[in-house]
């Protein structure tokens, strides 16, 4: 199975809309694909789901990470890096076999210049202690408001090219 990771919480995201289209994109390809959403974790998170808690909210994404051998994340840029968030709910998975010997898939979006380039590299650092296979083409989209049109979707020639080509690769990864 494949999931997609929306990698903030933060409320109307454009990872969100971004995450959207890659699961669309995916399902033109005959590739189901599901959604995991971080605004879906928690509130409590920091009390209620590190070192060795577990509540029924979490366990619900807890299962999904489980049968999950396919992750696609989509990572904003938040002060040079990949969000916080997104470390903590790697964080609060069961370690090692949530993510031990399976793939991944990054896509670095950003609102400035630079694609999410550093966070999309400290991420694949994670990826390498957790022994999570990262695809290697990894895509960085800067001015992320530029790309998406009213509908969120991506338009512009070369991002659906190179989204197309990163997906193709993914799924036969
Ligand atoms: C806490 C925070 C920190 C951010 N830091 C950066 C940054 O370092 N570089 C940048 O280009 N954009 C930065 N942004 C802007 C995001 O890249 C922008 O909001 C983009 O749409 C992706 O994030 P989103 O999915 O939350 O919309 C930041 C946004 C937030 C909320």
């Amino acid at each position: 199975m494949i999931t997609i990771v929306s990698g903030t919480n933060r409320p109307e995201s454009n990872t969100l809309k971004v995450a959207k289209y890659y699961q669309e994109a995916f399902l033109g390809k005959g590739q189901e694909a599901n959604i995991l959403n971080l605004t879906d974790l928690p509130s409590a998170l920091i009390t209620s789901d590190l070192y060795g808690k577990r509540s029924p909210e979490f366990q619900k994404m807890q299962d999904q990470v489980t049968a999950t051998t396919k992750f696609v994340f989509i990572i904003p840029e938040y002060n040079g890096s990949f969000p916080g968030v997104l470390k903590t709910f790697i964080d609060a998975c069961s370690f090692p076999e949530s993510f031990y010997d399976k793939k991944a898939c990054l896509v670095g979006i950003s609102s400035g210049k630079y694609g999410n380039i550093r966070g999309i590299d400290h991420f694949g650092g994670v990826c390498s202690y957790l022994h999570l296979h990262v695809l290697p083409l990894r895509l960085h989209i800067p001015a992320i408001k530029t790309e998406l049109d009213e509908s969120g979707a991506f338009y512009k020639e070369d991002t659906l090219k190179f989204t197309g080509q990163q997906i193709d690769k993914f799924i036969a990864y």
